[in-house]
């Protein structure tokens, strides 16, 4: 899969070189090409922003400048690609919109800063590609980066061949084979004590049927208590 990121921070992306996402980019599972959208401006102070019509605080991301860099970055990519725009007043990131990415052949992130892109840009583009506007929580970063981070990590760890093992994604917190969506319980390694605390004897016991009761239960409590919004609540656990 190709990611294309375009942002005026193009160093903030240098983490992307290392570890998982490092891994699938230097197998070539991942294409990653970081785009300084500095590239398109025509002034000699290189500007990206400006004032907003209206008015108000902060600076809004020139259209013009953001319209020509696009226009290039796409030029070259699927007609299937998705346009992503991180926003704190888009839709939510969740792991179902993860594993629809996955499967795409290439995503561009456009990262905004200051007070956001000027709007016709995605009424423009929308025209040819699906534009998501998405948010990863409600709290307000500073700008996209650390989203295209988020989003990077988040869909390589599903591509074939870049976890160790297949089954932990299937497994995972949120992962849709998961029984209901719960969240994943505690996990233990050696050794069996430590600091006078017992892994649980049900993991030590070798009954593999009561380990994956005894996994559920956890799973369903642990969501009940940290994820009451889930609406995953006691009675799955007690049948009541
Ligand atoms: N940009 C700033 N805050 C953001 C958030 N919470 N999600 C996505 N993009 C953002």
């Amino acid at each position: 899969m190709r990611v294309d990121v375009v942002t005026v921070f193009p160093e903030y992306l240098a983490p992307a070189r290392l570890s998982l996402l490092g891994k699938a980019i230097g197998a070539g599972t991942l294409q990653l090409h970081v785009h300084d959208l500095r590239k398109w401006t025509t002034d000699r102070h290189r500007t990206v922003d400006d004032t907003p019509y209206g008015g108000g605080p902060g600076m809004v991301m020139r259209p013009d400048v953001w319209g020509d860099a696009l226009d290039d970055v796409l030029e070259s990519l699927s007609p299937e690609t998705r346009i992503v725009v991180p926003t704190p007043s888009g839709i939510p990131l969740t792991q179902r919109r993860v594993e629809d990415y996955a499967q795409v052949p290439g995503l561009v992130i456009a990262c905004g800063r200051y007070e956001g892109i000027d709007a016709r840009v995605w009424q423009h583009f929308s025209k040819r590609f699906a534009v998501d506007e998405l948010s990863i929580g409600d709290y307000v970063l500073a700008g996209g980066e650390v989203v295209s981070l988020v989003i990077l990590e988040a869909v390589a760890r599903l591509m074939p061949g870049v976890l160790g093992n297949e089954a932990s994604a299937a497994d995972d917190s949120f992962a849709q084979d998961r029984p209901g969506g719960a969240l994943e319980g505690p996990v233990y390694t050696k050794p069996r004590s430590w600091r006078g605390l017992d892994v649980p004897t049900v993991l030590t016991g070798g009954d593999h049927g009561k380990v994956a009761e005894w996994r559920l239960q956890q799973s369903l409590r642990r969501t009940a208590s940290n994820r009451p919004d889930l609406g995953l609540g006691t009675e799955e656990i007690t049948g009541q």
